[in-house]
Parts: C-alpha cells; structure tokens; sequence
C-alpha cells in the first residue's frame, strides 16, 4: 500500500462502508489518502483500521476531519439525514455523493448541501464494487465544477472514466438510468432470444460465436436514432416500421408455437401495430419515441 501522503493527496472521509463505501475507502487508502471512515454498524471498518483509516465516533467527527466527504449509504433520504446531523461542521467541505435515487432526490441533497455553506457534486458509478480504481470503470459527476477539478487526482482513484456532465447534479442519475434501462431492454430480448435457441437445442454460445457480429452491429443504429429523436424527424429512406411488423410477428408466431412467453415480443408488436394505426407506416423506429413520451 502506498501511504505516502503529498499535497495531490488531501484527506478523505467516507461515510457508509456498505459493499460500494467499503470499495471507495479501500481505494482511497490505496491511493495514499488520509481516510476517516464511519459507518453505523462500525465493527465494518475493522479491515480498513486494520490498513491505516482512521474510525470516527461521529459522523460530526467524521465530516470534521477531511475536506472532501463522500457518501455511499441506501438511500438519499439517509444521506441527507447523515449530513444533518454533522450539524455545522458541514460548512466550507466539499460533498460527494455517491449513493443512487432520483434526480429529483439528487437535487434536493445539492441544494440543502449548499444551503449549509457546503459544495457539492454527485456521482453516478457505472460498475459493481471490484470494478472501483478499474482504468476503464466510468462514473458520471455532476454539480460544482470546482470540486470536481480540484479533486480529480482523488476521483480518478474511484473510476479512469469519470467525466463531468452537467452542473445539474441530477443528471448524472439520468445518465445512469438511461445506460441502465437500454441494457434491461436488451438483456430481456437477448433472453427471451436464449430461450427459443434453447428450445431447438441450440447452445446459445454458439448463436453468439456465429450471430455475435449482428448483434453487436445494433449499437451502431442507436447514433442514428439518437439523432433522429434530437431533431423530431422520423423519415426514413431504408427499415421503415411497415418493415418491421412482419419480422416482429413472425417472432410472436415462432414464440407461441414453441410455448415461450411473448409478452416481450408482444409488447413490441403492440407499439409497432399502434404506430401503423397512427399513419406512420413509413417512418424510422425512431418514432416509436412519441409512445413513450406519452403525449
Ligand atoms: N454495490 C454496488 O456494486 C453498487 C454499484 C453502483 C452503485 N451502488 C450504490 O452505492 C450505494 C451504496 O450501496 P451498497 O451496495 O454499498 O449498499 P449496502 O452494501 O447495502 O450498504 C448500505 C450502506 O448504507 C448504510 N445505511 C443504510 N441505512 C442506513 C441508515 N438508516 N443510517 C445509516 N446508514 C445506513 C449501511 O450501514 P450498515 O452497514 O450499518 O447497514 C451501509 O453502509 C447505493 O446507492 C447503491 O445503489 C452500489
């Protein structure tokens, strides 16, 4: 471990040393920073002692000891309340939040933070705890800038990938959601997709090995349709949603013969079938986008 400390090092507080705090603190000394730890059941800090943290009694004492106090609990409503009870030593640290909820939430810490003389950043991490300190592991900040530039040596031992987004400290939780709801979507299909392979006893390692090209080729359609959504224009030369309907159904027909659930190939005929009804047989997927948007 590298425990020389120089002036790129400042001391850092971790509050919350659940599987994702217990990661960051890890890194932090690592990294060669002073860390104060605190957390509610406190015997959790035992291993980061055992390394060099320092256990504070309370989060008062916890806040007091570093200029930068990141957070990583369940909960932003925990969060908040964690800090309101470091009372005013609050004043003049810079907080970073690291713990998942609302945008809305999000804000609502950013500005009751500010409001106690404090600055204030979010971060959104886009890994799982061993993937902390990772070159390649991203993490989306937003709020003050000068947080995130006066500490970024100190961030880059949380992620290689950290970039700041907006100043809006809510955004980085969209950013996150917005990853996130784009891989559910795809895992279901790749699922659902497993499942008729494996109905015809296809390994679906094989499917990938044969099929991999054409389905990693799909990222490369979501620029177009981001730029599509961007302007509200749906026209479209090639794959128009007239197009689409009869390889959508076919899926349903092959799903329901082979008894595999269709409510997620269905779901998708339902939207393509409403766009038809609507009179845009000859647009882009893209238009698809208005459903969602339930204008
Ligand atoms: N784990 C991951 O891989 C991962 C990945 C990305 C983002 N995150 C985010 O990181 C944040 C922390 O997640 P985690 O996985 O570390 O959760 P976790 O392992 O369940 O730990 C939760 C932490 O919150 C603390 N906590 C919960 N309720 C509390 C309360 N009422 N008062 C004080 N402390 C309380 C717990 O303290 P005790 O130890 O005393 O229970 C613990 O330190 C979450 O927002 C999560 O979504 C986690």
């Amino acid at each position: 471990m590298n425990t020389e400390r120089t002036d790129a090092q400042p001391a850092v507080t971790v509050i919350g040393l659940g599987e994702m705090g217990f990661a960051l603190a890890g890194a932090f000394l690592e990294g060669g920073h002073p860390t104060t730890v605190w957390n509610r059941t406190s015997e959790k800090s035992g291993p980061l002692v055992a390394k060099g943290a320092e256990r504070a009694a309370t989060v008062r004492d916890a806040v007091a000891a570093s200029p930068l106090v990141v957070l990583s609990v369940k909960g932003n409503a925990t969060a908040r309340a964690l800090l309101e009870s470091a009372g005013d030593a609050l004043a003049g640290r810079s907080v970073l939040n690291l713990t998942d909820g609302t945008s809305a939430e999000a804000r609502a810490v950013a500005e009751w933070v500010k409001g106690q003389g404090a600055e204030y950043l979010h971060g959104q991490i886009m890994t799982i705890a061993p993937g902390i300190g990772g070159p390649e592991t991203v993490v989306f900040y937003g709020g003050s800038h000068a947080v995130f530039d006066h500490f970024h040596p100190t961030l880059q031992l949380i992620g290689g990938r950290g970039t700041l987004i907006s100043d809006d400290a809510g955004v980085p939780t969209l950013y996150g959601m917005a990853v996130h709801g784009t891989m559910w979507g795809a895992l279901n299909g790749f699922l659902h997709a497993a499942a008729l392979l494996s109905s015809e006893g296809i390994a679906v390692q094989r499917f990938l090995d044969d099929a991999g090209p054409s389905v990693t080729a799909l990222l490369g359609s979501l620029p177009v349709l981001a730029d599509e959504v961007d302007r509200g224009e749906y026209a479209t030369p090639y794959g128009a949603l007239q197009h689409h309907r009869p390889s959508v159904k076919d899926l349903v027909r092959e799903s329901e013969a082979r008894n595999i659930d269709v409510e997620f190939p269905g779901y998708t005929l339902g939207l393509v079938d409403k766009a038809l009804e609507d009179g845009h047989a000859d647009d882009s997927y893209s238009r698809l986008i208005e459903h969602f948007r339930r204008q």
